[in-house]
């Protein structure tokens, strides 16, 4: 395994796989590896001759006032999680080196930006877009695997690729957890032991959902109510929002189905955590 900070040592890298007919498969991070990261690259290393781990803590995707700073950080332990699920270059690049004095260019996806951590977070799917385009223009993957725990992301991603012709099939994985139901997220270290059981409810309120989903309930009011009265009963638990909306178009709607998105961002204390299902999966 070898780690690159330099972009045109990379490109070089991938032009050279390229050119000795190696299909490159990416996995973009900003770190901090748990599980989750490890499935992507664990399906990464089935669809690549040549596995790449991006890990960029990138500022562009944060807003004033958040955790970019606080972010965590180890690339120590990166590196053994990294060796161990078979990556053979981790792309780590110094902020100076993404965004050099001068830079100017972002790339904007239009209305699926617009709600969710959209309306939460301005400027950070602009941002998420405009490193996601620049690391694919630099490891130039024949794939690029992405989590459905960020749903919007996953979804505003695919929606670029195919508007901007990028030559890359975009791989969506599904969400782990842990044992009890906690969505994994390197923002987990910032709960103390309490408020992990108090981020419970976030996954609590996912399994109410589906189970009235699955009993018959199609009115969203109705499910709305009872995951809000879930969220409620924690008293650590701030909602910024709980959503329904069309799994593909990210649209509000009334009535629910099978791919109806139940999509949740919810603050435990300072740290906001977010999760999400379709009603109709299991
Ligand atoms: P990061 O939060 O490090 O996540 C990297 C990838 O891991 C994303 O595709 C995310 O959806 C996926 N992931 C995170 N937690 C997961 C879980 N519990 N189960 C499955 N997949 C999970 O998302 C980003 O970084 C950044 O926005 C990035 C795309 C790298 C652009 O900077």
């Amino acid at each position: 395994m070898q780690t690159i900070e330099s972009v045109v040592a990379m490109q070089n890298l991938s032009r050279a796989a390229h050119r000795s007919g190696r299909t490159i498969a990416l996995v973009p991070t900003m770190g901090f590896l748990h599980d989750g990261h490890a499935s992507l690259l664990r399906e990464g290393r089935r669809r690549g001759d040549l596995l790449v781990l991006s890990i960029f803590v990138n500022p562009t995707q944060f807003g004033v006032g958040e955790d970019f700073e606080a972010y965590p950080r180890d690339l120590a332990r990166d590196r053994a999680v990294a060796e161990g699920a078979g990556v053979d270059v981790i792309f780590a690049p110094p902020a100076g080196e993404m965004y050099p004095a001068g830079y100017q260019t972002y790339v904007d996806v239009e209305r699926l930006t617009l709600p969710l951590c959209g309306a939460s977070r301005p400027g950070h799917f602009r941002g998420v877009t405009t490193v996601v385009s620049k690391l694919l223009n630099i490891v130039q993957p024949d794939v690029a695997l992405f989590g459905a725990k960020d749903y919007q992301q996953l979804a505003v991603i695919r929606r670029m690729v195919a508007d901007l012709n990028m030559p890359v099939e975009v791989v969506g994985m599904p969400i782990v957890r842990e044992v009890d139901g906690l969505a994994l997220s390197s923002r987990n270290a910032y709960l103390s032991p309490e408020q992990r059981q108090s981020a419970l409810c976030l996954s609590r309120s996912l399994r109410t959902a589906k189970a009235l989903y699955r009993s018959g309930e199609r009115n969203v009011a109705t499910v709305r109510e009872r995951v809000t009265a879930v969220i409620a009963a924690e008293p650590a638990a701030a909602v910024d929002y709980i959503e329904f909306r069309n799994g593909d178009s990210l649209e509000e709607v009334a009535v629910a189905d099978d791919r109806t998105l139940l999509a949740l961002a919810v603050k435990i204390g300072t740290t906001r955590l977010i999760d999400n299902c379709l009603l109709g999966e299991e």
